[in-house]
């Protein structure tokens, strides 16, 4: 299953990009309309892509207006919930439990570009499942100190799955000047660097959890999104790569396939959790 990451492709603007997907995640919705950080919010750094949107969002109220036009993607909603106390997160996932569009809920409890949430990853879990009986995903990020543990806890406090990573916090400095790009300094890194932190936590939290588990983090090619499955991801979710290639989600379900074949697999989710078995099972033909 390929998805888009959240925050990475604004499906009602361009839906042909989004019905490339197998489900379509929406950027984070709170309970309050916000309009995010400051400009400039965006950066492009040698490695990677930086950005400090701050959760920018019309708010749950007028979110549910739109709801019927991401219907009219015909492939499932899962809607991304961010708060800043428990009672945030009930709040908004109370409201998409009446949804009939939404598929499944995931909960941002990892956002770096505005406060962390009050209530920690436990406590969030155990409100929003109080307040929908909807999948609910838990979204963690890498900087956890133990992202197995952190996980453990969020299973153990009833969460369906676990998206695997956001961003890490970074910065980016204007050469002449030397004076930080984006306006709150710090932002959230994404893209290529990302890549072999996203594959540590996979790996990590496969061996710690045996719910599902949507990888993500620098995903440009067909074989990055292998290593994320073989690391123990059951689906793969696009985020900066969408910028850059709309035909991406594609172009990369058609590269994974040919791994897939290459290594004489049925699919390439056939290798979820190969790099966990010991060497040399696959044979590349
Ligand atoms: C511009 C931008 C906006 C983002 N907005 C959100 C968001 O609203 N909610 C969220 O959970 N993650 C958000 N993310 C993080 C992505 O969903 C994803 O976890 C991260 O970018 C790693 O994947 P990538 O390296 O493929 O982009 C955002 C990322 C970018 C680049």
């Amino acid at each position: 299953m390929i998805l888009n990451a959240s925050g990475c492709l604004d499906g009602l603007a361009a839906p042909e990009v989004a019905r490339q997907l197998d489900a379509y995640v929406t950027k984070t919705v709170t309970p309050l309309p916000r309009e995010g950080n400051a400009p400039v919010r965006i950066a492009e750094t040698d490695t990677g892509m930086l950005n400090s949107i701050g959760l920018a969002n019309p708010g749950i109220s007028h979110f549910r207006e739109t709801l019927p036009r991401f219907a009219e993607l015909g492939i499932p909603i899962w809607v991304s919930v961010g708060g800043f106390c428990a009672e945030d997160y009930t709040d908004v996932c109370a409201q998409l439990d009446s949804e009939p569009v939404v598929d499944t809920i995931e909960l941002n409890l990892s956002c770096p570009n505005v406060d962390a949430p009050k209530a920690g990853i436990a406590e969030i879990v155990a409100a929003a499942r109080e307040a929908t009986s909807k999948p609910l995903y838990a979204k963690l990020s890498p900087a956890l100190p133990d992202i197995g543990a952190a996980a453990a806890s969020a299973a153990a406090a009833g969460a369906d799955g676990l998206s695997l990573v956001n961003t890490l916090r970074g910065m980016a400095l204007d050469p002449e000047t030397l004076e930080p790009r984006l306006s709150t300094a710090a932002g959230g890194l994404s893209g290529p660097p990302l890549r072999p932190v996203a594959l540590a936590a996979v790996y990590a939290v496969y061996g710690a959890t045996s719910l599902p588990l949507v990888g993500m983090g620098g995903v440009e090619t067909g074989s990055h999104a292998l290593d994320l499955i073989a690391a123990g991801a059951s689906a793969v979710a696009l985020g900066t790569v969408l910028f850059a290639d709309p035909a991406a989600p594609t172009r990369i379900r058609a590269e994974l396939a040919a791994e897939a074949a290459a290594r004489g697999l049925e699919s390439a989710f056939a290798a979820r959790g190969r790099a966990h078995e010991p060497v040399a099972e696959i044979v590349v033909a």
